[in-house]
């Protein structure tokens, strides 16, 4: 997406919850939020990558795990969570992308979020509650899609050998490095961590859907059609809050904890000086 419109996006979007099961897009679509909205991409697995890829005790502990396709326990998860959520850059908003996984997540984000990050004022000042958008792909495109999904080791830049390939086999068109398979697309893998899916994060969208917080759209059609699904849920979820915000005006940096959290000193109202 364009930066055309990042003036006019540059609002306090709030959480953007992206649930779907492995393969679905929600990389892909992270990638598109953050260009058009400005905050960032919290992916949980690329989180636990890096902490593999640095050897750290976290890392060592959830490598097995990842290898095998199976989820890292809660408790590990929400350290990494919130140390990264208490971030600066977060303070319009972020794009949850692999987190909550399992119910018991689900609730401990709601507690978080709760406690010090949005409020339910309408002020358009402080930032709004999560939206959770829910990503619907058949399962044998999603078979496709992580079988023939490659990556950039040295930009992150996503493709996929059946639907998005790069101009030169095997190599990145932006920099030129040799893409790479993840180490968990490989097929025995695959069915467990659909598995976990089925098992484990299914209940997570039972979680929203039962509090009526759960947009679920199509994603089985191409990157553009979903990325605009997705746009589209995101203002209107912004301007059902905050009706009275023509947002014309930039509120960069605005957001508000709710009164007496306190807890995160990041979280603090503050103003950037835009001069
Ligand atoms: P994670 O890295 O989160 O993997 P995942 O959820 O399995 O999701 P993927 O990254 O496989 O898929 P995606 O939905 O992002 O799709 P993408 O955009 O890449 O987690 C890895 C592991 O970490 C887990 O198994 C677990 O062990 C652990 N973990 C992570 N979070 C955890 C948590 N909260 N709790 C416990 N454990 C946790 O797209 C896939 C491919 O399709 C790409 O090639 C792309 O180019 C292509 N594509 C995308 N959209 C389209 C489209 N519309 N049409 C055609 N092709 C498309």
């Amino acid at each position: 997406m364009p930066n055309e419109t990042a003036n006019q996006t540059v609002r306090n979007i709030g959480p953007v919850i992206l649930l779907g099961p492995p393969g679905a897009g929600k990389g892909t679509q992270s990638k598109k939020i953050v260009d058009r909205y400005g905050i960032p991409q919290i992916s949980t697995g690329d989180l636990l990558r890096e902490h593999v890829a640095r050897g750290t005790e976290l890392g060592l502990e959830a490598k097995a795990i990842m290898a095998r396709g199976e989820l890292v326990p809660d408790e590990l998860m929400y350290g990494i969570v919130v140390h990264r959520l208490r971030e600066a850059d977060c303070l319009r908003g972020f794009v949850l992308d692999g987190f909550p996984r399992t119910a018991a997540q689900a609730g401990w984000l709601d507690a978080f979020l709760e406690k010090e990050v949005f409020d339910n004022s309408g002020n358009p000042e402080t930032c709004p509650p999560p939206v959770v958008i829910q990503l619907l792909v058949d399962y044998n495109q999603l078979l496709l899609r992580i079988t023939g999904r490659r990556s950039c080791p040295t930009c992150g830049r996503l493709y996929n050998i059946h639907s998005q390939s790069p101009a030169v086999d095997e190599l990145c068109d932006l920099d030129g490095s040799k893409l790479v398979m993840r180490d968990d697309d490989r097929a025995d893998v695959i069915s467990e961590r659909l598995a976990a899916y089925e098992n484990q994060t299914r209940p997570v969208a039972d979680y929203y859907r039962r509090q009526r917080r759960l947009v679920a759209i199509n994603a089985d059609r191409p990157v553009e059609e979903v990325t605009a699904q997705i746009f589209g849920v995101i203002e209107r979820h912004y301007q059902e809050r905050y009706p009275q915000d023509g947002h014309s005006e930039p509120l960069l940096g605005s957001v508000t904890p709710k009164p007496g959290s306190g807890k995160s000193k990041s979280l603090r109202p503050k103003r950037l000086n835009l001069e």
